[in-house]
């Protein structure tokens, strides 16, 4: 048994959606632990793409138990929608094996609007949120003025929350957003209703997560973002609203840091991010573009063009540390054949001064300019490539050195969107060490 936290080390869409998709066949829960749909977990199923946003991955899987921890902010409509999606592809047949929360969040109306109008103040600054309010969600959180699951299901409470929030957003709204106000009855009506679709979900799932790691379950934390998305850690304040790091799987579900076995860090073999905010290795050329259209680099959620750079040592190594990563998988080997040459960045030149750690102020981050390291490339196609000796030699010195860069065991190479595309060093749910194919 092990309880297996994965998390992205870069500013998300690191492919964490396939690779928690592969281990979760080998979990018996897995748990979503923060964030909200402002992720997109993209999974290929017998060349069917399946796009996730709220509910775990493993749902694809039938017999596992899946589910939302008090970490994750909801927006009960989508959730509904993700249901009744997965339920039209028949991937969910028995209703007890999704368990949500009591003490999530709600994403309520409000904070969408509020989300996409101050992205759209002119005098404001533009994060380049993916506007599903998630932000303000958890600002209200943290104010404790905020809607949780357990509430929905009471109308009392429900009904006093509500109309207590909307003094003060109809306030922000109209008189600084200058936008139009929201409707308490419009609002409490559908809520009560989706509240009432969504009650047979809804549970004390740390109780649960608890029991099962006593009774010698497997359990896959799968995280949502990057590492320098974090709200701590990350490039604040181009930033989402939660802590992305591995530590918030035991906060955002309800589980004690004993309880954790290992943390993989998923990184691609490149580096992308969506939004705004500095990005020392990004390729603004034609390089780029041409990444971005092989890896098929478009946001999930949003469908917005990902910005592309080369792969980033200096920023793994701080996502690394932050999250105490024991074993990193490398995603989208395979986009870079082709290439004459590839950069790794291995630290940074600020006005003359040399950074090898990830700065903390973001005005230096924005004056770095990237320090590289150049190796060969390799022409070789690599997505019918099942073992690592079989991988071209510069491909293998590629994997080699960012091994060596980063101090950091590699275990998963992943070569392609399909399951089966994927070499597997040493799997994280058992110790012993394989070279063996999905
Ligand atoms: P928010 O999470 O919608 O508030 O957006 C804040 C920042 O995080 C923006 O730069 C978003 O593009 C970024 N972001 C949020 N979720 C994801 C994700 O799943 N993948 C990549 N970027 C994300």
């Amino acid at each position: 048994m092990a309880s297996v936290i994965v998390v992205g080390t870069q500013w998300g869409d690191e492919g964490k959606g396939k690779i928690v998709d592969f281990l979760a066949e080998q979990a018996d829960t897995i748990v979503r632990f923060q964030g909200g749909n402002n992720a997109g977990h993209t999974v290929v199923v017998k060349d069917k793409k399946v796009i996730l946003h709220l509910i775990p991955s493993g749902i694809l899987h039938p017999n596992k138990k899946c589910i939302i921890g008090n970490g994750v902010v909801i927006d009960p409509r989508d959730l509904l929608n993700e249901i009744e999606s997965l339920k039209s592809r028949d991937c969910l047949k028995n209703n007890s094996r999704l368990l949500i929360s009591e003490g999530a969040h709600l994403v309520m109306p409000y904070h969408k609007k509020i989300d996409i109008a101050r992205e759209n103040l002119k005098d404001g600054k533009k994060i380049g949120t993916t506007g599903r309010g998630i932000g303000p969600t958890y600002e209200d959180k943290v104010g404790r003025i905020g809607i949780k699951m357990i509430d929905l299901l009471d109308k009392e409470v429900f009904k006093e929350k509500l109309g207590y929030n909307l003094k003060e957003k109809n306030f922000y709204l109209v008189h600084y957003l200058k936008e139009k106000g929201v409707e308490f009855e419009e609002i409490y009506n559908e809520y009560i209703e989706l509240g009432i679709k969504i009650k047979e979900y809804v549970a004390n799932t740390s109780l649960i997560i608890n029991e099962d790691i006593k009774n010698g379950k497997n359990i896959l934390f799968e995280g949502a973002q990057g590492s320098l998305l974090d709200v701590d850690h990350g490039t604040y304040p181009f930033v989402t609203s939660s802590n992305t790091v591995a530590a918030e799987a035991c906060i955002g579900s309800g589980i004690g840091p004993t309880k954790i076995d290992k943390v993989i860090g998923i990184s691609k073999a490149y580096t992308t991010r969506v939004g705004e905010g500095p990005f020392p290795a990004e390729l603004n050329n034609e390089l780029g573009n041409s990444l971005r259209e092989r890896g098929e680099e478009y946001g999930a959620t949003t469908g917005r063009p990902r910005r592309c750079g080369w792969f980033d040592a200096t920023m793994v190594k701080h996502a690394i540390r932050i999250s105490g990563i024991s074993g990193l998988v490398i995603t989208k080997l395979d986009v870079l054949s082709g290439l004459d040459k590839i950069k790794i960045c291995t630290g940074y030149d600020c006005k003359g001064e040399m950074y090898s750690e990830f700065p903390s102020s973001l005005k230096t981050l924005e004056a770095c300019r990237p320090i590289y390291e150049e190796m060969d490339g390799w022409s070789e196609d690599l997505n019918e490539i099942r073992e690592y000796g079989k991988l071209p030699d510069n491909a293998r010195r590629y994997i080699d050195r960012i091994e060596k860069l980063l101090d950091t065991e590699i275990t998963i190479i992943s070569l392609g969107t399909r399951r089966d595309q994927t070499i597997i060093l040493k799997n994280p749910f058992t110790t012993d060490n394989r070279t063996d194919t999905m």
